[in-house]
């Protein structure tokens, strides 16, 4: 599925670095970190009508993302805050955005890789567009298997949330060449990691399972799902899990800011589900639909 374009994101307003720009004047220089070397960190946030869901959990996990890399001269959360308010309020925006947040390692004195080149602090980017909900989540989607492996920590933590997303990107590819909607990646063992773009549920025999977050994002969707999970009553666990238990699961679901809860209804050719399964998803899809207006912050 290819995310369409809006043509009311034409017009839109932007932060960048200090101050809001229209988009045509939306711009990082050529010697700015994130093309030099895609050294940048980022979130992508929902806009409701009560305001950023998990808005204080997204901005830590960038905070850290920005530590675990050695950014200098970091803003700070109250300046991440009121950027999103300035550019949310430029384009009137109070409710179906989303806000794609990225803070770059900032611009370079000479080309280069190394990080003593950047000298003169971060850059925040608040990119804020009028965007649904990706997924058709009623259809569900359909995935392959990349060849592609996911990072873990012994090659490049995927709880680092970083902009050089090629490991993610060439997965995707492979499910546009194959014609479906997205990648499973494996971890180096072979298990199953998450998509290229969200984080993987299966449902067996009343139970939830869902990877350890070894080699994949610890998505805050992931976590409140979890939660979720839990306070209803149910089985909720991590495990690993090989691609033939996921082609068998009574119900596959993927998780992430930017399509909640999805269906997966194929992987690799086999049709995934059953009544029982779709019955436990529906009850816990319910229970996340209501708990979101309660996960909202005002900027
Ligand atoms: C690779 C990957 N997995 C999972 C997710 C979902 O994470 P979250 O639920 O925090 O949006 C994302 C979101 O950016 C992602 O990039």
């Amino acid at each position: 599925m290819l995310q369409q374009f809006y043509p009311e994101n034409e017009q839109i307003s932007v932060f960048v670095g200090d101050r809001i720009v229209d988009r045509s004047e939306a711009k990082v220089s050529v010697f700015d970190s994130s093309v030099q070397g895609g050294d940048a960190v980022w979130e992508g946030l929902r806009v409701y009508a009560e305001g950023i869901v998990h808005l204080s959990a997204h901005i830590n996990r960038l905070m850290e993302s920005a530590h675990a890399l050695s950014f200098e001269n970091v803003p700070s959360e109250d300046f991440m805050r009121d950027a999103i308010r300035q550019t949310l309020d430029a384009n009137g925006m109070k409710k179906d955005a989303h806000v794609r947040l990225t803070l770059t390692r900032g611009e370079k004195i000479t080309s280069g890789m190394d990080p003593r080149l950047n000298q003169n602090g971060c850059c925040l980017i608040v990119l804020a567009e009028w965007k649904p909900l990706v997924y058709d989540n009623d259809k569900g989607i359909e995935v392959i298997t990349s060849s592609q492996r996911r990072n873990g920590p012994q090659f490049l933590d995927s709880k680092i949330h970083h902009a050089n997303l090629l490991n993610n990107i060439i997965a995707k590819i492979q499910a546009n060449v194959a014609g479906v909607d997205a990648a499973i990646m494996l971890d180096d063992n072979g298990f199953i990691a998450e998509l290229n773009d969200t984080n993987l549920f299966t449902i067996k025999d009343g139970r939830v399972y869902t990877p350890f977050a070894d080699a994949c994002l610890p998505g805050i969707t992931r976590n409140h799902v979890m939660r979720l999970a839990e306070e209803a009553g149910l089985s909720m666990s991590e495990k690993n899990i090989s691609l033939t238990e996921f082609y068998n699961a009574d119900f596959a679901f993927a998780t992430g800011t930017m399509g909640h809860l999805t269906p997966v209804s194929k992987a690799d050719g086999r049709t995934i589900g059953n009544a029982e399964g779709r019955k436990l998803f529906d009850k816990l899809n319910k229970v996340f639909g209501e708990s979101i207006a309660g996960c909202c912050e005002r900027p």
